[in-house]
């Protein structure tokens, strides 16, 4: 087990319009995309509300040892903290000890650990919860389900298991043709080769059966509907401003229908799409799914 042990970080503050190239999408050293520090931070304060809301949908109890597994730079474990109170414990785990090393701004108590999902390292049964939110996005189906089998090999029997994840299929911003979103999210799960963030990306509204297929017990599932009502500001308007070109440049290189591509194209730039979301009729939405189970 290796633990970091670095001082903690101070917070990454920022203008607005800041980031001119538009590279803060880029994934972290080890390879997952849209996992850079800055990006994780950026994407959770515009939908505060949202997380802490799904965070608390999770239910994890007073006192208790919870893991927040592919945790970033631990942007939840506050979150996680504030449901097993000081008396409980959050681990911190990822592959990435660039972004481990920011966890101790968050929670100064948590402990990181680096590990991957599919070895996580820890011992069988030591944690009451996990929570793993926007990780399976990243792992494709074989990696998912070696994933499972870990959280409930490190879950003790009773054990909550608490997965958040997102539903690319339902992406969608105004003024565009609603099948945008619908459009690229197929374009990339059916591309060849096909990333595994193309197939993880959709899978949110599936992972209730994910979980129950794994051998889960009193499985369920909650959906959130993000919405971002323009004109953008602060984070939103960052978080926009490069998620969307990051999306165009998807949309170039998978072959989505040629009139999306007209669309693609006005938001292509950082700066393009900044000016795009910050027009007072823009609006976004994005849908985020929590599925929980119990460890039999
Ligand atoms: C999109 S970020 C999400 C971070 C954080 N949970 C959040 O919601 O803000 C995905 C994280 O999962 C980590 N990750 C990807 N594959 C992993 C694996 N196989 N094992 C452990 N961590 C992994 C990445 O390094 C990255 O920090």
């Amino acid at each position: 087990m290796s633990a970091t042990t670095e001082p903690p970080h101070g917070r990454i503050d920022r203008a607005d319009g800041d980031d001119p190239d538009g590279d803060r999408t880029r994934a972290s050293s080890t390879g997952t995309v849209l996992s850079a520090a800055d990006w994780l931070d950026d994407h959770f304060e515009a939908c505060r509300d949202a997380y802490e809301a799904m965070a608390a949908a999770a239910g994890f109890e007073t006192g208790s040892r919870v893991i927040d597994l592919g945790s970033g730079t631990g942007i939840f474990t506050p979150l996680l903290r504030r449901a097993v109170g000081t008396r409980g414990q959050v681990a911190a785990v990822d592959i990435d000890l660039e972004n481990l090393r920011h966890v101790r701004r968050h929670d100064a108590s948590a402990q990181a650990l680096v590990g991957s999902a599919l070895a996580i390292p820890v011992r069988d049964g030591a944690f009451d919860g996990l929570w793993a939110a926007n990780l399976t996005q990243s792992l494709d189906d074989a990696a998912l389900e070696a994933a499972l089998r870990e959280m409930m090999r490190v879950v003790r029997p009773g054990g909550l298991v608490a997965i958040k994840d997102v539903d690319m299929a339902a992406f969608r911003f105004s003024p565009a043709s609603p099948f945008l979103g619908p459009h690229l999210a197929e374009a990339c799960a059916t591309a060849t080769p096909v990333a595994a963030e193309s197939v993880g990306s959709v899978r949110g509204r599936d992972l209730r059966r994910w979980l129950h297929r794994a051998g889960l017990v009193d499985t369920s599932q909650r959906t959130f509907v993000i919405e971002y009502p323009g004109a953008l500001e602060g984070s939103a308007l960052r978080l926009w401003g490069s998620w969307l070109p990051y999306l165009a440049a998807l949309a170039e290189a998978k072959g989505v229908p040629v009139a999306d591509l007209e669309t693609w194209r006005q938001v292509a730039s950082p700066q393009d799409a900044r000016a795009f979301v910050s027009r007072p009729d823009f609006h976004g939405s994005e849908v985020q799914v929590v599925a929980l189970g119990r460890v039999p």
